[in-house]
């Protein structure tokens, strides 16, 4: 059999829309295995690539088979499979995964062309960020693992105006054009990846302010699969209970307008599904521990592990909320995962030698 255990390299997707903070995410996951991920040395200053001791993680993006010109002149966007060449992508995440080195092409975000390829050598895990790492059956097939960013088009608006208008110069009108032009597309190819995620974080507007149009406060959902090899999903307080938790009070500060959290079993796209819930944000880091110390099934190494994490980027987009609490489980599921994988493999040497 070829089973995951059986490979080398363990292989990670992350889908989201651009601007939809997997980026973020990135930078939270690979902290999590120690070490901060860098791009490749002396290499195209414009590579999207970043390595760790233990990650590789590539932007998918550099599997644009039109860049902006063709793009142009074809009348596609980045987000339609015509401007992707999956072909290339299969091959070269399955040589990957079979413990072969890519020359892997790069899209030049500044250009907008495609530049010479770098090469990429078997990490321990490569996880493969952007629109599209779930789209492909056979690539599909390839992930030990997949998550997808489910940000609401309030949320998601909010956010781009934030960074667009604020540090890209860009119109309230110019950005809302070009959600517009975008949407299409991104309901047809990118939005339904999310049936075939395993973890799925969902960000919607906050139900604790009525009529909310500030985006500001936001109600996170981690919507886990049940019965994914090497995932457990994490709960509160009892495994497989419905329960509302208003944690706010003595141990826990919450100006207005308060926090409350969720764990419910469910049913996404037909399958079994247990979801944490966090509306509202945090006022102060540190007392992050009291929460965690309900928070069951973890996979932390040692106490306080999620709150320290939380402290130490604590100046990342959504530190202070469900998107940065979800991140960093994610992320330590996706560690304890791999170990998993690892210690299968050691413990039966005659899969691992079919890699
Ligand atoms: P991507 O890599 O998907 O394009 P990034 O991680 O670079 O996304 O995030 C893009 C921008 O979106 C950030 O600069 C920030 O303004 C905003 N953003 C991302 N995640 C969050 C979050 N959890 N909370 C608030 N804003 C966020
Ligand atoms: C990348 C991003 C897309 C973005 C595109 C810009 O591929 O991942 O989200 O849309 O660049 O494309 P454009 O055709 O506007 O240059």
């Amino acid at each position: 059999t070829c089973s995951a255990a059986g490979r080398g390299t363990v292989v990670i997707g992350l889908a989201a829309d651009s601007g939809c903070g997997k980026t973020t995410f990135m930078r939270r996951l690979t902290s999590v295995f120690g070490g901060e991920a860098e791009p490749p040395r002396g290499s195209n200053p414009d590579s999207n690539t970043l390595i760790s001791d233990a990650a590789t993680v590539i932007c998918l993006d550099d599997y644009h088979s039109l860049d902006r010109t063709g793009r142009k002149e074809k009348g596609v966007t980045a987000l339609h499979p015509r401007a992707n060449d999956f072909d290339l992508m299969y091959r070269q995440v399955k040589a990957i995964k079979e413990g072969r080195a890519v020359e892997k092409p790069i899209y030049n975000h500044a250009t907008g062309l495609l530049d010479p390829p770098e090469l990429i050598i078997p990490p321990k895990i490569l996880v493969l960020e952007g629109l599209h790492p779930m789209y492909d059956e056979r690539v599909r097939g390839l992930l030990d693992f997949s998550i997808y960013l489910d940000v609401s088009n309030e949320v998601k608006f909010a956010w781009k105006i934030q960074r667009d208008m604020a540090e890209r110069g860009h119109s309230l009108e110019s950005i809302k054009a070009s959600i517009e032009a975008r949407k299409p597309d991104f309901d047809a190819y990118i939005d339904p990846q999310k049936q075939h995620a395993d973890a799925v974080i969902e960000v919607l507007p906050t139900r604790l302010i009525p009529d909310d149009d500030e985006g500001k406060v936001q109600r996170v959902k981690l919507i886990m699969k049940e019965g994914v090899k090497h995932f457990a999903p994490a709960y509160l307080f009892d495994e497989g209970s419905t329960i509302s938790w208003v944690p706010c009070g003595r141990k826990l500060s919450c100006s207005y307008p308060g926090i409350k959290f969720a764990y419910f079993p469910d049913t996404y796209f037909a399958r079994e599904v247990s979801v944490l819930e966090m509306d509202g944000k945090f006022d102060k880091l540190d007392e992050l521990i009291y929460v965690e110390s309900h928070l069951r099934n973890l996979s932390t190494k040692y106490y306080r592990e999620v709150t320290q994490q939380m402290l130490k980027h604590a100046d990342f987009p959504g530190s202070n909320n469900g998107t940065g609490l979800f991140q960093t489980i994610v992320g330590l599921k996706i560690r304890h995962l791999y170990e998993q994988i690892v210690a299968e493999r050691a413990a039966s040497p005659a899969l691992a030698a079919v890699a």
